[in-house]
């Protein structure tokens, strides 16, 4: 009765990393249970997740071919645009969120173009652009950028407002540090940068004003809901962008925090239960209506057994 903030499934978006071929599954190895799938494996994925009651999954894609310019990102049958439309057919009532950056498609690994040794921010603008509307044609329900770059969420609001997608909302990656705890995700979308490193457009982890700063330059931009990232290190920085926007919150609760979490209880360090629902409980007591984790599916069905 007195319980001041609640977790349920109806809270969790699941990360789903879409490659290339057929009947694929590749285990990411620093982050047991989380694998690279095919399009058909995908679908059956969202079939459980649907099942588990998560309402949502995050689409990455892994792309046959990288180049320079990240060109397979627009391609409107890459895996991810594939990955949408069987989702959409055949798991209609499950949201498709994609996420919207390049650096899963350079070869270089970086989130945008590369200009004089350096992301060129404004050249990556109409590129992410591109592939933001590949994704709606597609049929996403929810486009997410997470590049970073100034500018970009004006810049796929337009693109799809002109193209007659104004009801598909944007989420945007608002505050993203320039975190140690992305390492897992990079061996799962092969997107490590193979020069230098993301600090020129992330942010500095020391910086909390800052962050209601970049959150408020993109609510302005028309961003339908703003995110945190990652999560658990930065419960200040939910809570303060929590108190600067009304707008949905959402927290990502990123691939080092995951394996944190597992491999603190296959070391026997604590309870993987307790200390996964402990974590995401804080992120919401923290101000966040949502939580990206790779624990979704877990956490559903541990909540599930909790009110049995
Ligand atoms: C980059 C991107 C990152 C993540 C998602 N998209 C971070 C990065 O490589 O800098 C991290 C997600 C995670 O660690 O779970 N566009
Ligand atoms: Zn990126």
């Amino acid at each position: 009765m007195v319980r001041e903030t609640v977790l349920t499934p109806d809270d969790l978006i699941l990360p789903v990393f879409v490659c290339p071929g057929r009947g694929m599954r590749k285990p990411v190895e620093s982050m047991p249970g989380v694998a690279q799938m095919s399009v058909d494996n995908v679908v059956a994925e969202a079939r459980d997740t649907w099942a588990a009651g998560v309402p949502a999954v995050i689409l990455f894609g892994i792309p046959t071919k990288k180049d320079a310019q990240g060109s397979e990102a627009w391609n409107d049958d890459g895996e991810v645009q594939r990955a949408i439309r069987e989702i959409k057919e055949r798991v209609p009532g499950l949201a498709v969120i994609t996420d919207v950056c390049m650096c899963e498609y350079t070869d270089h690994g970086h989130c945008g173009i590369i200009k004089d040794g350096d992301v060129d921010n404004d050249a990556t603008l109409d590129l992410l652009a591109k592939e933001a509307l590949s994704h709606a044609r597609a049929g996403a329900d929810m486009v997410a950028p997470s590049d970073m770059m100034d500018g970009r969420v004006m810049a796929i609001r337009e693109i799809l407002d002109e193209n007659g997608f104004d009801q598909i909302p944007l989420m945007s990656y608002a505050v993203k540090y320039a975190s140690g705890y992305y390492g897992p995700f990079r061996e799962a979308a092969e997107s490590t940068p193979q020069f230098g490193d993301r600090r020129s457009y992330q942010m500095d982890p020391a910086n909390q004003r800052e962050a209601v700063r970049e959150a408020m330059l993109d609510v302005e931009e028309g961003a339908d809901m703003v995110m945190v990232k990652p999560a658990l290190t930065y419960l200040d920085v939910v809570a303060r962008v929590r108190d600067a926007t009304d707008l949905p919150l959402a927290a990502y609760c990123v691939s080092g925090e995951f394996a944190m979490l597992h491999h603190g209880a296959v070391a026997g360090a604590f309870d993987e239960r307790a200390a996964v629902l402990e974590a995401l409980g804080g992120i919401r007591r923290a101000g966040a209506d949502m939580i990206i984790t790779y624990h979704a599916r877990a956490a559903a069905s541990w909540l599930a057994e909790t009110k049995e």
